[in-house]
Order: structure tokens, then sequence, then C-alpha cells
């Protein structure tokens, strides 16, 4: 996105990915078999735990998934660093247990949900989405959740908020780039905050999301709870949030104070609107060589495009 940074080599370009990753895996795997139990919770929940919920065809593509590999080790989480490699290198620092997602703002029932008992209030769903980065690579993966709706449906909305705030954790002793100082430090103001209008929030689309392949969410992929708006570039699907609050102004986001001529608020995958410094018009999905035409909405617009009927998207980007 906006930051540059030194060439450098990553693990696998020096390695075979399946080496390595079959090793890591490995040890990851035994010394969670060992010392952990399903549910028991030692501040870091063991990556790979198995994560059941029910696959919802009407929401899923029938595309092959992306490789767990692949979705788990090339990421944008700045929080970890700047290289695509750091956030699986570096996620072990973060401890998604015990957690809290404080939900608030202009609600009749604001309430801290501990993130177990988030997880076992709604019936956990399978969809498979594309994801498309802004910087022209896309995933297509298997996540569980269940829609943002039914947890702001049981907060009960004044009617006030009009628009949904998502805060990522802030705690330098987990996250290495919140460290003032950090090398590679990026301009982000921290914590890391993203958006959604209340109806794109509200969106059957829009999931709140716990797990990934039938698991989980390994750290780097966000957890322990994440959203996932497909329609929209990667950034918006904010990471390891603790607070969702419902305001009544457009929120200013992270990338925005960065960069608000590059990243806007709304930022619906767009192939005729470019980014200053490239085209949206294509992209490449992790995997694979060729490159893909981008479609409108990333493929989701019989849904969502008519949110934004009379809306100029050139001008809202
Ligand atoms: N959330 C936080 N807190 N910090 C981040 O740096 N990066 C975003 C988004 N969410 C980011 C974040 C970007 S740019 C992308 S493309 C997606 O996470 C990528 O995450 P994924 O590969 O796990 O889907």
């Amino acid at each position: 996105m906006l930051i540059r940074r030194a060439p450098r080599f990553t693990a696998s370009e020096i390695t075979d990915p399946k080496l390595y990753l079959s090793r890591r895996e490995l040890i990851s795997g035994t010394v969670a078999a060992l010392v952990l139990r399903p549910g028991q919770s030692d501040g870091a929940t063991p990556q790979g735990q198995p994560l059941s919920a029910t696959r919802n065809a009407a929401f899923s593509l029938s595309e092959p998934a992306t490789k767990f590999e692949h979705a788990t080790t090339y990421n944008n989480f700045y929080e970890f660093g700047v290289n695509k490699d750091d956030p699986s290198r570096l996620g072990g620092t973060l401890r998604p247990r015990p957690w809290t997602v404080q939900v608030d703002g202009f609600v009749h029932k604001p309430k801290t949900f501990d993130i177990d008992e988030l997880i076992r209030l709604f019936p956990l769903e399978e969809r498979v989405y594309s994801l498309r980065c802004v910087e022209a690579w896309s995933m297509v993966i298997p996540w569980i959740g269940f829609p943002l709706a039914s947890l702001l449906k049981r907060v009960e909305p004044t009617g006030q908020g009009k628009f949904v705030e998502f805060t990522t954790l802030l705690d330098p002793s987990q996250f290495p780039a919140q460290k003032p100082g950090f090398f590679g430090y990026s301009s982000l103001d921290w914590p890391y905050v993203e958006g959604l209008r209340l109806d794109e929030a509200t969106h059957p689309l829009t999931l709140l999301t716990v797990g990934m392949y039938g698991k989980v969410l390994p750290n780097q992929n966000g957890a322990p709870v994440r959203v996932v708006v497909p329609w929209k570039y990667g950034f918006k699907s904010a990471k390891s949030i603790v607070r969702i609050r419902l305001v009544s102004e457009q929120p200013k986001t992270s990338w925005e104070k960065a960069a608000a001529q590059e990243y806007g608020f709304y930022s619906n995958v767009n192939p005729a609107v470019s980014h200053p410094r490239w085209s949206q018009a294509d992209e490449r999905r992790i995997g694979e060589f060729r490159r893909r035409p981008t479609l409108p909405f990333n493929g989701y617009a019989d849904q969502v495009a008519s949110l934004y009927t009379g809306l100029d998207l050139k001008k809202f980007y």
C-alpha cells in the first residue's frame, strides 16, 4: 500500500515452501497437542484448533480455495510490519485469549463480550468469499463466522448511529510495529480503525469472522475476530477487533488519515477507478500466475450495487 520496503529475501525464496511449512506446522501442531486441549486457553489459542461450522452454499463461491499455506503466509497486517511474511513470522506475540469485544455507541444494550461467549452466541457458518487487496492480489477463502447484523441486532441500535467503527487492539507488547521507533514503522495512526455505513455493516454479506479453513483464525489473519467485507478492498476488513461502535459521523479511518487521496472511505472494488499509482483493472489470485479481470464490487454487484444507487463512485471511491 503506501509503504515502501527495502528488497529482502523471504523464507519462501530460500526454502521450498512445502518443506518449511510442513516443518513449521509439525512443530506448532505437536506443541499444541502436547500442552493444550480444545477450549483450554493459555493466552494463545492453539493454531489449528478445529472450529465446526455449516457451509452456507448460498454465500459460497464455487471456485477452489487458495491454499491454506498461501492464505496464511502472504498477508498485510501492518501491526507486525510491512513485509508480506511479517504477520506469519512475527504473529506469535499476539495473545488471542483472553479477549473481549466492546460493542457500544448508539445502542440500547451496550455490552462487552468475551470472545468465547461471542463464538457460542450465534450459529457459525462457513462461506467461501474472495477478498481482493488494493495491491491487486486476491484470495478465495472458506471463512467461518456469522453475520455482523446478528450481533448489531442483539445490542439494539437506537437509530442515531449511521456508521459502524471497528477498532483493532492497541498493545505494543503484542504488536511490534506499534512500538515507537520500530524498524519500518509505517505512518499509520494506531490503533487501526476502519468503518462502514450502517447499511453496509448490516448487509447479509458482511461477516464477523472467527475462523477459516475449518479452524480458528490464525494470528496473522486477524485472530480472534475480524470482519470480512468481500465487495470492498481488503483493508476495509479490520483484524483483531476489540471494539465495534455505532457512531453518527463517518469514522476517520487509519488509511484515510495516512493518505486520503489513495484510500477512500468506501473503497468498493472498482476496476474502472485506478489507484493513483496503479491500475485496479485486473488482479492475480495468490497461487496463480495469470492475471484475471477484476469484477465490479469484486463480483458481488448483484447483491450490493443497490446500496450505492445515486452515489458517484468515482468521487466516493
Ligand atoms: N487489519 C489490521 N488491524 N491491520 C492491517 O494492517 N490490513 C488489511 C486488512 N486488515 C490490516 C487489517 C489489508 S491491507 C488486507 S489486504 C487484509 O487485512 C489482508 O488480510 P488477510 O490476508 O488475512 O485477509
